[in-house]
């Protein structure tokens, strides 16, 4: 008789045929830096999450590089707005100066850079308004100004995650041109038109005043259109493709897998932890174990680097597990 209950009777056993595993190496942490003094504000809807100004900062990197966490991906929350999101290209910029800052005192930390206008524009959307919808090609000029003013800072990547066509071709020539041919873009080829964001639009006062961002973000329906994205995307130069979000999508992350031979990347969004955290705080769910089988479920899908809020709880946890 076949018995698939003979490799699961000890704990001996069960760790030798696991499949899947997570890996502290495998998670990018995001981190939301405001501009202004003295700033350490949780954001109501992802407790545990802060927004930190600059001169904080310092307590959250200890924090992660004492976890051993590698890679980090920073947002930034600029004082002033406006109808293009100039700041996002002042070299004086929050993003700029914390990237200055990190790789001065963090300088084995992998900073990421995510490149969009939402969170700098007055109009919370992800570009250029013309005629009450994004300008793609107005918007790209703009792209490659912000990605490039984060390579001078020295960021080691740039994610681009605004939905615009063109945007890995036109980041990629602009990068050469200025020399930094061997800065890898990460590309948010796969991003859904997704409710799963909200928290993060508080986070990062981000939500669009008008409208939705329907017109350049994925109908959360269709998965044949996730190859039209990747493919184009990868054509274009991208070195690593991501989906996002990544609960709700893992047919999509497993797609991909499949298909394509470079690095593939999902974003544990921010109403996903809302999510798993408010049912824990309620004592509905075992919240440690939620979060390990989620992100577990987004390796076994196929995924080789997880963006996620948990990164230090499951850090401290894999440390304890040893
Ligand atoms: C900005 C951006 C968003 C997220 C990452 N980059 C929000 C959006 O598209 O509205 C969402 C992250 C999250 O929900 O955790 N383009
Ligand atoms: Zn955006």
């Amino acid at each position: 008789m076949n018995r698939t209950r003979r490799l699961r009777t000890t704990g001996g056993i069960r760790s030798l045929v696991r499949e899947n595993q997570l890996k502290i190496d495998d998670l990018i942490y995001p981190i939301f830096i405001e501009e202004g003094k003295g700033i350490k504000k949780e954001i109501e809807s992802m407790p545990g999450i802060f927004r930190f100004s600059l001169d904080i900062l310092p307590e959250e990197l200890d924090a992660v590089k004492e976890l051993g966490i590698r890679a980090i991906i920073l947002f930034g929350i600029p004082d002033s707005k406006d109808e293009i999101g100039s700041e996002t290209w002042n070299d004086q910029g929050i993003i700029q100066k914390s990237i200055r800052f990190i790789k001065k005192h963090y300088p084995e930390l992998y900073v990421i850079t995510d490149v969009c206008f939402c969170e700098y524009t007055s109009h919370g959307h992800c570009g250029i308004i013309h005629n009450n919808d994004v300008d793609n090609d107005a918007t790209l000029k703009n792209l490659s100004k912000q990605a490039i003013s984060h390579a001078r800072a020295g960021a080691d990547m740039v994610a681009p995650s605004g939905m615009m066509d063109g945007m890995i071709r036109t980041l990629r020539e602009s990068l050469d041109k200025e020399g930094f041919y061997q800065l890898p873009i990460m590309s948010y080829a796969v991003k859904y038109s997704s409710s799963y964001y909200g928290p993060f639009r508080d986070a990062a006062d981000s939500a669009p005043s008008f409208g939705d961002r329907r017109t350049y973000q994925m109908d959360p329906a269709n998965r044949r259109e996730a190859f039209r994205e990747a493919d184009f995307d990868k054509e274009e130069g991208a070195d690593i493709l991501m989906v996002k979000p990544a609960l709700s999508y893992l047919d999509i992350i497993r797609d991909l897998r499949n298909n394509y031979n470079i690095p593939i990347a999902c974003y544990n969004v921010s109403g996903e932890y809302a999510m798993i955290k408010a049912a824990g705080e309620k004592g509905w769910i075992d919240e440690q174990k939620v979060m390990m089988e989620s992100l577990l479920s987004m390796k076994r899908a196929g995924a080789d680097l997880i963006i996620t809020y948990f990164a230090k709880e499951v850090a401290r946890l894999l440390r304890e597990q040893q």
